[in-house]
C-alpha cells in the first residue's frame, strides 16, 4: 500500500486542563488511526501542539496573576504528560509560540496578501484610555441592548442568549477595571472568504462522499445556505504573532489566533523535519498531492477546518512555497475531517469552573491507560453526543475488557505455559481439524473487516468487531475445552491450545491501535524480539523566542497488520493478567469526587 498519512489533531488551548472529552474528541481517535496506519506500513506523521495565543490564554494568565508565557508553558508541559500517559503517539507535539510557527504563519499571511485575498478595514472597538489599549470583546461587560440584562459580555448575552454587536453595548465597563471606555476606530486585516467560496464548495463536494454527514452538514450545507463572508484575521493584542508588514500602527496588533493556529498543521511538520535532520521531509505530506490528511477535531471546530483552513491553503496557492522555500508548489488539502460530537459527564456538560469533569492526568492516577482508552473508544461521540457514566465504565471494564478479552488471553497462555513447559504446543500443522481452520479463517478475515472500519474512521465499530472475534474464540474454547481434553488426549488438547494462541496473537494486532499498552505486554508474553510500537520521548527546542519542549515518537520498522504466523514449539515468556477488575465501590467513590 504505502500511503503518506498526516494525522492532524486540534491544538488544545493553553487555558485549561485536558479532560476525557478532549481525549475522546480528537487525541485518542487520531492516535488509534495513526497506530493502525503504522501497522499497515504507511508513512505516518502525527502532529499537534499547544494553541498558546489568543484572548482566552491572556485571560487565564490575568486571573492567575502570572505572565502569559509562564501560564502557557505550565499547560503545555501538562499536556505533554497527558499524552505520554495515554500513549498518544505524537511525532511532533509543539507550540504555536515558536520561531518556526511565527515564520510559517507570516509566510502564509504574505502569500494570501500577494494573491489578493486580504483587505484592510476600520471598525469600532472599545478602548481604555487609562490602560492605553483596545480591549478584547470578552473583556468588556455592560447592559444588553436587547433584554436590558446588566451583566452581558460585549459579544454575547448570557441572559437572552443573543450574540451581540460589541459597539452597541450600553454602559460598557472593563472586566479588568481599566477605567472608562470609549469607542475608537481600529484597522484590521480581513480574509476575503467570499472570493474563495466557489473553491471551498468544490473542495467539500469532492470530499462529501467519504466525510461524516454531521461534518458536511456543518460546512457544505451551511455555505450553501449562508455563503462565506470575510473574516478579520488580526486583533489588537500584545500576546501573539506580529503582523508581517512594515507600516506604523501595526506593531500593537497580532494575527488572530484562529487564523494562525490552523497553520500549525503545516508548521509542525516543518519543525519535525528540522529537528529530525531531514529538512525537506515535511513535503512528503504537504507537496505530495496523494498524501492523505486527516483532521481530528471536536464539532465546535468544524468551520475552521473544513472552510477557513482549506481557504487559506487554496488562497496562498503556490505563493506559500515561493515565499517560504523559494520554489512553487501547491499545498495538499485535507482528505477527511472526522469531527466528533461532545462527551458529557453523568448527564451534564463537562465544565472546568464547576469542576465537573474527569481530568486526563487525575484519572491516570487511579486507572490504567488502556482501561480508559477502552471506555473512551466504545463511548466515542462519533455520531452524537455521548456520556461518561461511572457505572458503565466499571461494567464495560469488567464484562468486556476483563471477562471477554483479558481472561481469554490470560487463561490460554497460563494453561499452555504450565502444561507445555513454557512453549507453544509443538503440533503438526497438517493435522489441524476443520474447526481449528475455521476459527483461524474467521480471525484472518477480521483483518479485512476491522481494517476497513479503521480506514473509514469508524472506530467504535472497529473495536466492537474485534471484541466480537474475541467472543468467537471464547466459544471455540467452550466447545473444545482443552482443560478437560488434556486429561484424555494431550495431542488433541494441544491442537486447541495452539489454535487459540494463534487467534489471540492475531487479535493482539487488531486490538493494538486501541489498547497499545496491554497489547505490548501480551506481545512480550509471546516472546517476540521487536516490540509492537516505538517509543515516546521529549526534547527541548531552542530558538529566538527562548525554548520549548516537544513530544516526539521514535518509530520502529517491521510492524504488520496481518494474521499471526505463530510457530509450533515457540518458547513463551511467563504470562500474567493484562487488566484489572474494578470494584463496584469505584462508582460511588468517583461520583463523590465530582463537583468539589
Ligand atoms: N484551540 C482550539 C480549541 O481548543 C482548537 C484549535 S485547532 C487549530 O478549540 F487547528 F486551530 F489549531
Ligand atoms: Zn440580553
Amino acid at each position: 500500500m504505502n500511503e503518506n498519512i498526516l494525522i492532524a489533531i486540534a491544538w488544545p488551548y493553553s487555558n485549561a486542563e485536558i479532560h476525557v472529552g478532549n481525549i475522546t474528541g480528537s487525541h485518542l481517535p487520531g492516535d488509534i488511526v495513526a497506530r493502525y496506519h503504522r501497522l499497515q506500513g504507511n508513512k505516518v506523521l502525527v502532529v499537534s501542539g499547544t494553541d498558546s495565543h489568543g484572548t482566552p490564554v491572556v485571560i487565564a494568565a490575568d486571573k492567575q496573576g502570572k505572565p502569559v508565557e509562564e501560564v502557557y508553558k505550565q499547560y503545555h508541559e501538562s499536556f505533554i504528560e497527558v499524552f505520554k500517559g495515554y500513549g498518544i503517539t505524537y511525532d511532533m507535539f509543539t507550540t504555536t509560540h515558536s520561531e518556526n510557527h511565527f515564520k510559517v504563519s507570516q509566510a502564509m499571511f504574505l502569500a494570501l496578501q500577494k494573491n489578493g485575498f486580504l483587505f484592510k478595514e476600520f471598525s469600532k472597538q472599545w478602548y481604555s484610555p487609562s490602560a492605553n489599549k483596545f480591549l478584547p470583546d470578552r473583556y468588556v461587560e455592560g447592559t444588553c441592548y436587547i433584554c436590558g440584562f446588566e451583566g452581558a459580555r460585549s459579544d454575547q448575552c448570557d441572559n437572552c442568549g443573543n450574540v451581540l454587536e460589541p459597539e452597541k453595548l450600553k454602559n460598557p465597563r472593563a472586566k479588568t477595571g481599566d477605567g472608562a471606555l470609549e469607542l475608537r476606530d481600529t484597522e484590521h486585516f480581513y480574509l476575503d472568504l467570499s472570493k474563495l467560496e466557489p473553491d471551498v464548495k468544490n473542495f467539500l463536494k469532492e470530499r462529501a462522499p467519504h466525510m461524516r454527514d454531521t461534518v458536511i452538514g456543518e460546512s457544505l450545507r451551511k455555505i450553501e445556505s449562508e455563503g462565506l463572508k470575510a473574516r478579520s484575521i488580526t486583533r489588537d493584542l500584545d500576546w501573539g504573532i506580529p503582523i508581517p508588514i512594515d507600516e506604523a500602527g501595526w506593531e500593537t496588533k497580532k494575527l488572530y489566533v484562529w487564523f494562525e493556529a490552523v497553520i500549525g498543521y503545516l508548521s509542525a511538520p516543518i519543525e519535525w523535519a528540522q529537528v529530525s535532520g531531514q529538512k525537506d521531509a515535511w513535503r512528503d505530506w504537504w507537496t505530495n498531492p496523494n498524501a492523505k490528511q486527516f483532521h481530528f477535531i471536536g464539532k465546535d471546530n468544524i468551520f475552521f477546518h473544513t472552510s477557513q483552513w482549506p481557504a487559506e491553503l487554496m488562497g496562498a496557492g503556490e505563493q506559500f512555497t515561493e515565499i517560504f522555500a523559494g520554489d512553487k508548489v501547491k499545498l495538499t488539502l485535507p482528505y477527511d475531517v472526522p469531527a466528533n460530537q461532545f462527551m458529557n459527564l453523568e448527564g451534564k456538560k463537562i465544565s472546568g469552573s464547576g469542576n465537573w469533569g474527569v481530568w486526563g492526568l487525575d484519572a491516570l492516577t487511579r486507572f490504567d491507560p488502556d482501561a480508559l482508552r477502552y471506555y473512551l473508544t466504545v463511548n466515542m461521540p462519533e455520531a452524537k453526543d455521548s456520556d461518561w457514566d461511572w457505572a458503565e465504565f466499571v461494567a464495560r471494564n469488567n464484562n468486556e475488557l476483563v471477562a471477554t478479552w483479558g481472561n481469554l488471553a490470560n487463561r490460554v497462555l497460563a494453561f499452555c505455559y504450565k502444561n507445555w513447559d513454557g512453549h507453544v504446543p509443538d503440533v503438526d500443522l497438517s493435522t489441524l481439524r476443520p474447526a481449528d481452520l475455521e476459527l483461524l479463517a474467521t480471525i484472518e478475515n477480521g483483518f479485512n473487516t476491522v481494517g476497513a472500519e479503521l480506514e473509514a474512521v469508524r472506530l467504535r465499530s472497529a473495536l466492537s468487531e474485534t471484541m466480537k472475534l474475541a467472543t468467537v474464540v471464547n466459544q471455540y474454547l467452550d466447545v473444545n475445552a482443552p482443560w478437560s481434553a488434556i486429561k484424555v488426549d494431550k495431542g488433541e488438547a494441544g491442537k486447541t491450545v495452539y489454535t487459540a494462541l494463534k487467534a489471540i496473537d492475531s487479535l493482539k494486532v487488531m486490538f493494538a491501535p486501541f489498547l497499545p499498552f496491554t497489547c505490548e505486554k501480551l506481545h512480550g508474553f509471546f516472546n517476540y524480539e521487536t516490540p509492537l510500537f516505538g517509543e515516546q520521548f521529549t526534547e527541548t527546542v531552542k530558538d529566538s523566542l527562548g525554548e520549548h519542549t516537544v513530544l516526539r515518537y521514535k518509530s520502529i520498522e517491521g510492524l504488520q497488520w496481518k494474521p499471526s504466523d505463530l510457530q509450533p514449539g515457540k518458547k513463551l515468556n511467563q504470562p500474567g493478567p493484562l487488566f484489572k477488575k474494578l470494584e463496584e465501590s469505584v462508582i460511588e467513590e468517583e461520583r463523590a469526587r465530582l463537583g468539589k
